[in-house]
């Protein structure tokens, strides 16, 4: 599908970064009543990345942007805008994208977050891609960062072991359209009548409670947990991912077997093997990083793509598929051709 649009978006430079501190499964069993075995089998989590006492969101996006910058031989004085995508901002406002790029030393060009929790990197990835077709600007940083574990109950089993912290970045500049691949293009959905089955309650608003299961309770804290019905998470989850490639399949038309590398939210092993199941791919043409980093919610899908980057297995002309699902539920798929060496 042609946008008619003289220019196409490039994924230029990528960066993760992932706090020092590792919280392994045997740790975990200390604090709460699990086990490394039963994590492993239903998540294919090993560990985990908590984020420093003395950190915030926006320093682990920061450290992921300095290596996308690095990586695309770029400085900051060289891009037109900042995108955070994340669920655990460094404060209500401003903007974590506001503090990043102060901290990168940036200045006068318009920086803003966006909240699609897990999928906010694809959700991310379409905005940039459209603004850059569009010809509002040459070059964005899209950051994927959070810090999940400041929203975590420790004391609930059923959710604590999910999550970590981290973060992804990538550069995206702008070609003419007729530049050979890079981003082919997106789609989004969201459904809010199953919003209650994954939440993390906290009113910014002061609402009271009520019948409506999403209205606000505050906790005795005043944080936010999450709270979550797993099962039922994962049917939906492995439904909607495998419609959802499907679509985005038949819209640039692409067929299935040309896929070189899914790359996908890193929530949970079984829903990562059930839509490669799906889309009959082989096993290690998926990435997988949520052994060692468990969920990172937004930061999922950048950290997964920096991965396989690093590792050397990206090459021009590959078709990868990025997707993710999310609280709402939110979910998305992005094809995009690697263009980068
Ligand atoms: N350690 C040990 N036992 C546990 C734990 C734990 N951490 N958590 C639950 N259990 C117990 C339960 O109490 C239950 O015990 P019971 O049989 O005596 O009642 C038993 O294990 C089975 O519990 P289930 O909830 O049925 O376990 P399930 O097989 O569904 O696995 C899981 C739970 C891993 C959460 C699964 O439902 C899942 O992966 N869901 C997807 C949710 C997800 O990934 N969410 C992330 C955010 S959304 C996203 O990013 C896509």
């Amino acid at each position: 599908m042609s946008s008619g649009s003289p220019f196409s978006s490039h994924i230029v430079g990528v960066g993760g970064y992932l706090p020092e501190r590792i919280l392994s499964n045997d740790e975990l069993s200390t604090m709460v009543e699990t086990s490394d075995e039963w994590i492993r089998e239903r998540t294919g989590i090993r560990q985990r990345h908590i984020i420093a006492k003395d950190q915030h969101t926006s320093d682990l996006a920061t450290e992921a942007a300095k290596q996308a910058l690095d990586d695309a031989g770029l400085t900051i004085d060289d891009i037109d805008a900042i995108i955070v995508a994340t669920t655990t901002p460094d404060l209500i406002f401003p903007s974590t994208a506001s503090i990043v790029q102060y901290k990168l030393g940036g200045k006068d060009f318009p920086a803003w977050d966006i909240q699609a929790v897990c999928s906010g990197f694809v959700y991310g990835l379409a905005q940039v891609d459209g603004m850059i077709r569009g010809g509002m600007f040459e070059r964005i940083l899209l950051i994927g960062a959070e810090s999940m574990s400041r929203i975590l109950d420790w004391q609930d089993r059923l959710t604590c072991v999910l999550f970590g912290d981290g973060a992804g970045a990538v550069v995206l500049e702008a070609r003419a359209s007729d530049a050979p691949n890079g981003v082919i293009g997106s789609v989004l959905h969201c459904d809010g009548s199953y919003r209650h089955l994954l939440m993390a309650q906290h009113s910014y608003s002061g609402s009271v409670p009520g019948e409506d299961p999403t209205d606000f309770q505050l906790d005795s804290a005043g944080v936010a947990a999450i709270e979550m019905k797993g099962n039922e998470v994962f049917r939906v989850a492995v439904t909607k991912l495998g419609e959802v490639v499907g679509e985005a399949l038949e819209r640039y038309g692409v067929e299935q077997s040309e896929i070189d590398w899914l790359v996908p939210h890193q929530a949970n092993i079984r829903i990562l093997k059930a839509t490669a199941k799906k889309l009959k791919m082989n096993q290690n043409q998926m990435v997988v990083t949520v052994n060692h980093h468990a969920n990172t919610s937004a930061a999922s899908v950048p950290l997964a793509l920096n991965h396989i980057y690093r590792e050397g297995k990206l090459k021009q002309g590959q078709l990868l598929l990025l997707e993710a699902f999310a609280s709402g539920f939110a979910w998305g798929a992005n094809l995009v051709r690697w263009s980068k060496g």
